[in-house]
């Protein structure tokens, strides 16, 4: 969407991820992991958007037909909210779904037929992201909800990325219609916190490169890292896949709780870097034999991130070439492991030997 936001992919937080509905998602939190982006200098790093997920409202509009906020979680308003997050120079982020009810069974009102109200209330808390999500959507045509939604925001004036979340579900796909009507989408349904969904979504979204660029995203959904499931290898190959396809880096663990493994992976400004690199190319699939696969991410300096990727779980050597990445013919290259901060020089032959589940993410330059 040429919205003039989201020109490179919005990092921040989502609570969904950690919290689900459950009672430790309330105003303590997001104040929390605010105050932590800005100590631990996350906010620095690009971490700017502090977005709140389901199970915000209550069950019901009020007399007005407005949107009001669960007084058990959010005591003090979404607006109070909303000025605190602003006060530490971060935005902040709500979601509501397309639908008469958003996904939670307990069925929190949704936005479709209130699209200009919910817009105006939005705007008027100063909401700066909407996940707009596709549950209860009586069947209406999905570019018809979610292009009545984009006008309403548009409508407030106020800049607010829209984050359409239909999962790639229905026919046509969200990602063939998705670059004027939101500034990412989702490709794939819920993650979860483990191996198998995880490399899953990155699987799904992947093929999906040439949808993406700058102003309009694939989203194989939010970040795992932290949350326990899965190993400090794992991690750090969702971490960087997701950085190599140029998608959303919403940090989806509760940091109050975070180790220094999390920050360590969550901090990594190389890969970090390449996410966020201004050309705004999502990596394409090299090769992808027998579970060993290279990723090309082209940058704006006209060098590459290239990811070798181990899906499976014995060490294994995985190579490319630089000419294979579209940079051969130079007499030679700078490899800059993105992970270990190693260097090392390369006639072209590009390769590492790479534990199950682990990904070596090299910086290549002529
Ligand atoms: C859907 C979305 C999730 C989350 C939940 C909330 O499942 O895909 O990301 O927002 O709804 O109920």
């Amino acid at each position: 969407l040429e919205n003039g936001l989201a020109r490179t992919p919005p990092m921040g937080f989502n609570n969904w991820n950690s919290t689900q509905c459950r009672p430790d998602f309330d105003e303590k939190m997001i104040k929390g992991i605010a105050d932590i982006f800005v100590a631990r200098g996350l906010r620095d790093a690009g971490y700017r958007y502090v977005n709140i997920d389901d199970c915000w409202a209550l069950p019901s509009r009020n007399a007005q037909g407005e949107l009001q906020p669960d007084p058990k979680r959010f005591p003090g308003g979404i607006k109070a909210l909303a000025d605190y997050v602003h006060s530490k120079g971060l935005k902040f982020g709500i979601y509501t779904s397309a639908g008469t009810k958003t996904c939670n069974t307990a069925g929190f009102p949704g936005g479709l037929g209130h699209e200009r109200q919910d817009a105006n209330l939005f705007a008027s808390w100063g909401v700066d992201y909407l996940k707009y999500d596709n549950c209860n959507n009586q069947g209406v045509d999905a570019r018809k909800r979610y292009k009545a939604m984009r006008d309403a925001l548009a409508k407030t004036g106020r800049e607010i990325v829209y984050s359409i979340c239909e999962w790639g579900r229905t026919d046509p796909k969200v990602w063939t219609w998705g670059e004027p009507v939101g500034n990412l989408w989702r490709t794939t349904g819920d993650i979860s916190d483990n191996w198998s969904s995880m490399i899953g979504k990155a699987k799904a979204n992947r093929v999906l490169a040439q949808y993406a660029g700058p102003g309009h995203w694939n989203d194989p959904d939010m970040l795992e890292v932290g949350n326990g499931g899965m190993t400090a290898t794992e991690y750090r190959t969702h971490f960087s896949l997701w950085a190599m396809m140029a998608a959303p880096l919403l940090i989806g663990s509760d940091l109050r709780k975070a180790g220094a493994e999390t920050f360590g992976i969550l901090e990594n400004a190389d890969i970090i870097a390449l996410d966020q690199d201004p050309l705004g190319r999502q990596a394409t699939v090299v090769s992808a034999e027998g579970g060993l696969v290279v990723y090309n991410k082209v940058l704006a300096d006209g060098s590459r991130a290239v990811a070798l990727s181990n899906e499976n779980t014995s060490t294994a050597t995985i190579g490319t070439t630089a000419a294979a990445l579209g940079i051969g013919g130079a007499p030679s290259y700078e490899l800059k492991d993105l992970w270990s901060k190693a260097t090392r020089t390369t006639t072209g032959k590009i390769s590492a030997s790479v534990p199950g589940h682990g990904t070596v993410v090299y910086r290549v330059t002529r």
